[in-house]
């Protein structure tokens, strides 16, 4: 899709030769200072067709006085790009069945544009036309829409054009996450995810891909994430990726994604019903995919690790049992009580091999429970972490992106309910709080650097008729790595002295290689 801005105020509007035309109004600033566009509004108010009230739209065909064939005007609850955003998803939504290919967007007088909008504007045309063909090819188009204009003063026109060109790199990254995401099980193995790896170090020369099987992955003594992967014959793998913006010697950002490419449940076995979509339960890992083909294009001076522990979930006879005890590259031994809280097993050795980075900070991004879902719903991923400059920064890239995470609470005394008699830590706790017992169980294996830990288990994806992959949290993380670059007001406060923050692991020595 083409995305361009366009400097046009007052009758540039009206003589706008495109298809449709889509005003962005909200209830303060509801005039455009367009004659011909001014007496239309105020024409359809008072006919009782329109009002200037958050979520309605009105289509206009053939207006007096205007060029475009088709005016729509979306109301706005205020000034925000999260508001900007919906109104612009259904003025879009309005214009899909027309066979609209050429749209001019523009906000109503008042309405100070900025790079957030320009961006919102990006992800919404192109959440629009996104359709799944991978194992659809007959899916058809939909929409025609291939030409965005974003009308803006001559002030904000430098913002508007570098926030759609940044918004068009974060929106081939969520595209890329939501295809990965959406390919059923079958297509989309730990293999399939290494190869994706591999083809965005192909096309991208900024980015290196390094892929561990399972011979390495026992040298490391990764003995939780290889219990997972016990009950299937699709391979594990350990992806790598690089991306290397700033001076080596620059403490790189690490993302971690859980990438279980189908959760079984394993012995734990997950009732049928709803099982096929626990397909994305590799969300995090698409998402740490998306993040890097996004970050690939957009170029910001940082440095950039991501780590993607990949495997299946599945039952058999050589699956790990409830009760069984394995021992993690901390050297912390686990008791499995449920094989179906799987995802921290493969995060925690993730999260012990990100210390050989230094990071700077450290986020993993997990389908991780339900029990995050039943607390916040679809609207929010859950955030985690005990570091508030860290948690605040990433709280603000997700309010600038559309993307938003809700923090939540992560306290040790928690972490009671994960006592074993049997391992130094059980891997679930009861069922009350079941997100936050997920969070301390993770906390113990990232002592050694600053830590979030997101919970997208309620926003990976869509259930229902409208099933379908979100591409979240990569528009978030994406804000949040550009944020560092630029050292903007939502970077994160400057890092503690490495002395500070010494590992504070208690058992190394145990760490060893297994079988
Ligand atoms: N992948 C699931 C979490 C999940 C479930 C995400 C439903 C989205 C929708 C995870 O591996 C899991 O099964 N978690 C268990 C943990 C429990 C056994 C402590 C859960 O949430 O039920
Ligand atoms: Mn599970
Ligand atoms: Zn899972």
């Amino acid at each position: 899709m083409d995305f361009r801005s366009i400097v046009a105020q007052g009758s540039a509007l009206a003589n706008a030769t495109t298809d449709s035309l889509l005003l962005v109004l909200t209830p303060e600033q509801a005039l455009t200072q367009d004659p011909a566009l001014d007496s239309l509004i105020k024409d359809a108010q008072s006919g009782h067709d329109f009002e200037l009230k958050a979520g309605r739209t009105l289509y206009v065909h053939r207006p007096q006085g205007v060029k475009a064939a088709r005016v729509v005007l979306a109301v706005a609850a205020d000034d925000s790009s999260k508001s900007f955003k919906s109104a612009v998803s259904k003025g879009l939504g309005q214009l899909k069945d027309l066979g609209t290919a050429q749209v001019v967007v523009a906000a109503g007088a008042g309405c100070k544009l900025t790079a957030d909008h320009a961006r919102a504007l990006v992800q919404a045309a192109s959440d629009l036309t996104y359709v799944y063909r991978q194992t659809k090819p007959s899916a058809p188009n939909a929409s025609k829409l291939s030409k965005v204009a974003l009308a803006s003063s001559a002030d904000e026109a430098a913002v508007v054009k570098a926030g759609l060109l940044e918004g068009q790199g974060v929106a081939a990254g969520v595209a890329l996450a939501r295809e990965c995401a959406n390919l059923p099980g079958n297509h989309c193995t730990p293999t399939f995810l290494a190869q994706e790896a591999k083809r965005l170090a192909k096309e991208f020369k900024n980015i290196q891909t390094e892929v561990l099987e399972r011979a390495a992955i026992a040298k490391l003594g990764m003995g939780s994430f290889l219990s997972v992967t016990a009950g299937t014959v699709q391979p594990p793998k350990f992806i790598i990726l690089r991306y290397n913006g700033a001076a080596k010697t620059q403490a790189p950002l690490v993302l971690v994604g859980k990438g279980i490419t189908f959760d079984s449940g394993g012995i734990s076995l997950k009732p049928g019903a709803g099982m096929d979509e626990m397909k994305y339960d590799m969300g995090g890992a698409a998402s740490v995919l998306g993040t890097f083909r996004a970050i690939a294009e957009l170029k910001p001076k940082v440095n950039l690790i991501g780590l993607i522990p990949s495997c299946e979930n599945m039952p058999s006879g050589t699956a790990t049992k409830p009760g069984d005890v394995v021992t993690s590259m901390s050297g912390q031994t686990i008791e499995i009580l449920n094989t179906d809280a799987e995802g921290r097993l493969i995060l925690c050795d993730a999260l012990t091999y990100a210390e050989r980075f230094k990071p700077a900070a450290v986020v993993d991004i997990a389908t991780l429970t339900g029990a995050c879902v039943i607390a916040l719903g679809n609207q929010h991923s859950g955030l985690f972490s005990k570091d508030d400059a860290l948690a605040e920064a990433l709280l603000n890239a997700g309010k600038q992106a559309g993307d938003t995470a809700w923090r939540m609470p992560i306290d040790d005394e928690y972490g009671e309910a994960l006592k074993s008699n049997f391992a130094d830590l059980a891997n679930v706790g009861g069922r009350e709080g079941g997100a936050i017992t997920a969070a301390v169980f993770l906390s113990k294996f990232t002592k050694a650097y600053r830590w979030a830990h997101l919970d997208i288990a309620g926003t990976a994806w869509k259930s229902g008729a409208a099933k379908n992959g979100t591409g979240r949290p990569v528009s978030l993380l994406t804000q949040f790595v550009l944020n560092q670059a630029t050292a903007a007001k939502d970077a994160l406060a400057p890092l503690p002295a490495a002395a500070d923050k010494a590992p504070a692991r208690k058992t190394p020595a145990r760490r060893r290689a297994v079988a």
